[in-house]
């Protein structure tokens, strides 16, 4: 009998109506759609509007859009993984809300928290539980209401990030098909560089904590791009080498919607041609946890079964990777 490997057999995607454009942007604070648009490529982005509506809004109807594509009945999903870095709450876990809304009643939950990377981290849990045996179906939603937690005052965060989310499901597959080499790394001696430092439990929401605006993102923009540019190039030649990939074996490249820059900077390291490389960070910004889905997504019907994937990330923490995955489907 072949190993069983993890395969993704279904994708589903959300975002939300509101669009915030650079001109729009322009009115806020002190840019210009030149500037954001030669730094880092995004034009425009999504933001959830709606009183209590969190990032389990955006995970529902990314998996209700898997659902319906599919006919999946939900109460087949073993499990249910929301892997965001902008829970609902704190206390009160998102997947389980996620999964019981969707009629996933059968499923167990969880979210998965690793900044920026959370969604490839995501992809080698629910690959891991596939491949044991031990689940069937494993739906893995990212999803990030990055608006929540941004000073719409702040130009170096305001113009970067998005809402979204997305939504993939794993499936055993005996053709040697699916996930197939992960490199994943993190370095704590990051996590100065790109932070919301108040709200958690190092230091919690104060009225003066409110005041000193230190509740939103800070991020030192030049060193977090720094590192990107390097680590991520550095995965992605090291998952190639290891599994003995050329760039023309190489289909598509699916990385982290940060900034263009680090995308085209990562891309010219393996001498990729720009047709292979996925993006839409001009449409939706940086969604954190929702970029890789949203990719999928949005590049779903161009993937053929057997198309070889590197999926690349880097974020807050600092946390990177890269996985190698085979496709498994024709849409
Ligand atoms: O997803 C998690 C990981 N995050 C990332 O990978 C993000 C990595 N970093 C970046 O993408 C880029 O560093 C940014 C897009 C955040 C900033 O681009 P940059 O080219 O690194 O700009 P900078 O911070 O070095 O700033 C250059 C100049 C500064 O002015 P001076 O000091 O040269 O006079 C800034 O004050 O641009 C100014 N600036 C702006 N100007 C117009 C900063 N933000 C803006 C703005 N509009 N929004």
């Amino acid at each position: 009998m072949n190993k069983i490997t993890a395969a993704i057999t279904a994708v589903g995607a959300y975002v939300p109506d509101y669009v915030l454009t650079n001109q729009i942007l322009e009115t806020m604070v002190d840019t210009n759609d030149e500037w954001i648009t030669t730094r880092t490529g995004i034009k425009e982005r999504r933001i959830l509007k709606g009183e209590g509506k969190g990032s389990s809004f955006l995970a529902i109807e990314a998996s209700k859009n898997l659902i319906s594509k599919t006919g999946l009945d939900p109460k087949t999903i073993d499990l249910v993984i929301v892997a965001t870095a902008t829970p609902d709450m704190k206390a009160a876990s998102t997947a389980a809300y996620t999964a019981t809304q969707i009629g996933a009643t059968n499923a167990f939950s969880f979210d998965l928290e690793a900044a920026c990377s959370s969604f490839l981290y995501g992809m080698s849990v629910a690959s891991s539980y596939i491949e044991s045996g031990r689940y069937k179906r494993v739906l893995l939603v990212g999803a990030d209401k990055n608006s929540s937690m941004i000073n719409y005052e702040d130009r170096a965060t305001c113009i970067i990030f998005g809402d979204g989310g997305g939504a993939v499901l794993f499936e055993p597959n005996e053709d040697n098909l699916g996930l197939k080499d992960e490199y994943l790394r993190s370095d704590g001696s990051g996590r100065e560089f790109l932070q919301a430092k108040y709200g958690g439990s190092s230091y919690p929401i104060t009225k003066e904590a409110l005041e000193s605006g230190e509740h939103y993102v800070f991020q030192d923009g030049r060193n977090v791009f720094k590192n990107a540019v390097s680590n991520m190039a550095e995965v992605v030649i090291r998952i190639m080498e290891r599994n003995e990939l050329t760039k023309e074996d190489i289909n598509f490249l699916v990385a982290h919607q940060a900034n263009k820059r680090i995308i085209d900077a990562t891309a010219d390291r393996i001498e990729l041609d720009q047709n292979k490389v996925m993006m839409n960070i001009h449409k939706y910004g940086n969604t954190t946890s929702a970029t890789l889905p949203l990719l999928l997504s949005d590049y779903e019907s161009e993937l053929k079964k057997g198309d070889n994937l590197i999926f690349a990330a880097f974020g807050g923490g600092f946390t990177w990777g890269a996985i190698y995955l085979k496709w498994a489907y024709n849409s």
